[in-house]
């Protein structure tokens, strides 16, 4: 059997399915029938080889308590040993139903009150609120933006700001989330090397390092030398690549066993303990089976990216964006419109009629920025840049 799922050019309606993206644009303040290209999932069909493993545990028909038998976990060594050449063993892993709960819940093992948790913004807006919801205090290594667009690492202030006495953790994102950075061997190495001198713990939220463009590659933090292994919190997911985030399944791998037993405290301390039989299934078919369908989504949404980009260049010249390195979200600098955060959000929701990320909420560093997520159908994208184009037009 081959896969089948390959048709990503389809609509498919998602409305009436308990859908974020789609069913929920009143109750969030939105105007009702507005084209969402928000939240970070695809509006594509999964591979038909994890749709097959969920089929055969519908048909079986019993849902009770489930846990991960050692091909689950050999699918993850095999995995992560051939895309990243990181070799994880299984009882590094831990699983959690989302990464955002396991930055939570790292945020709690390795801090305490009054902590400073170091991030970089602009960044996954869920960073901030892990850290100041536990209570502790957020401190900004903001990531420097150049003329053209591209992003770089302030290393003279994350080395003050990691030296500092109360900041015991660093959120590392890498693929960096909005920015689209694909952080390089060498800045990771640079990076980890502070921390371990100022002994900072690090979380490395790599969720989107399956999606990586032209000749970018996705560097493993903890797998650059066994010191970054062993200060390192590594957050993985299937869920964006094989667009099955409501599945929820997290593999956090932590070598270092005390690291790795504070966060497991802190999993016994919330009680949580087997996983949703669903996620456990569809982990184990994507990581066997997913390659052919994740190598063609990939291509689609490369070709939507260049699409978008050459869209805003002929149509939306005011807009600027550059090529992400990686992941399937598009930074786009609309500070040219000349706006201030509430006219340019009224631009896209009330004139656009689009639902996207406003930049603000990424940190002050994203005011006057705006997130699109392309992996959509080209027509999708192509009403929604219409929309957009329309817009800025009728402004002039
Ligand atoms: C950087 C980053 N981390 C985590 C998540 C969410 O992951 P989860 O649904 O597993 O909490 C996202 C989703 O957009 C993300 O961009």
């Amino acid at each position: 059997m081959s896969e089948r799922n390959l048709d990503f050019d389809t609509v498919i309606d998602r409305t009436n399915h308990n859908c974020l993206k789609y069913d929920f644009a009143v109750q969030r303040g939105k105007p009702e029938g507005i084209l969402p290209l928000w939240v970070a999932d695809m509006d594509f069909r999964i591979s038909s080889y994890i749709q097959d493993a969920l089929t055969e545990q519908v048909e079986h028909g019993i849902y009770g308590y489930s846990e991960a038998t050692a091909d689950y976990y050999d699918a993850l060594i095999s995995w992560f040993g051939r895309k990243y050449n990181w070799q994880i063993q299984a009882d590094w892993v831990i699983k959690t139903p989302s990464v955002v709960v396991a930055l939570a819940l790292a945020v709690q093992a390795y801090t305490e009150s009054g902590d400073s948790v170091l991030i970089q913004q602009p960044v996954y807006y869920p960073f901030s609120e892990v850290i100041t919801d536990n209570g502790r205090n957020i401190v900004d290594n903001t990531l420097i933006r150049h003329e053209d667009g591209s992003y770089t690492i302030d290393f003279q202030d994350f080395e003050e700001k990691t030296a500092r006495d109360e900041v015991k953790l660093f959120l590392l994102c890498n693929p960096h989330n909005p920015s689209g950075r694909v952080f390089t061997r060498e800045e990771l190495t640079r990076m980890g090397e502070i921390c371990l001198k100022n002994h900072v713990i690090v979380v490395s939220d790599e969720i989107h390092q399956d999606f990586t463009w032209e000749g970018n590659k996705h560097v493993v933090f903890a797998g650059i030398k066994d010191s970054f292994r062993d200060i390192t919190i590594t957050c993985t997911s299937p869920s964006k690549a094989f667009n099955i985030a409501g599945l929820h399944i997290a593999n956090i791998m932590i070598a270092n066993p005390d690291l790795r037993s504070s966060f497991k405290a802190r999993m016994n301390a919330i009680g949580y303990s087997q996983l949703n039989a669903a996620g456990l299934a569809v982990c184990k078919a994507a990581y066997r089976q997913g390659q052919e369908w994740l190598d063609a989504v990939t291509d689609y949404i490369e070709a939507n990216i260049d699409y978008t980009l050459e869209y805003l260049e002929n149509n939306i010249p005011q807009i600027s964006c550059r090529k992400p390195e990686g992941t399937y979200l598009l930074w786009m600098d609309c500070r040219r419109l000349g706006l201030n955060d509430d006219e340019l959000d009224d631009l896209v929701i009330n004139k656009a009629n689009l639902w996207l990320d406003s930049g603000a909420i990424f940190g002050d560093s994203g005011k006057g920025f705006q997130r699109i997520n392309v992996a959509c159908p080209r027509v999708t994208l192509k009403r929604a840049l219409d929309q957009l184009r329309d817009a800025v037009r009728q402004r002039n």
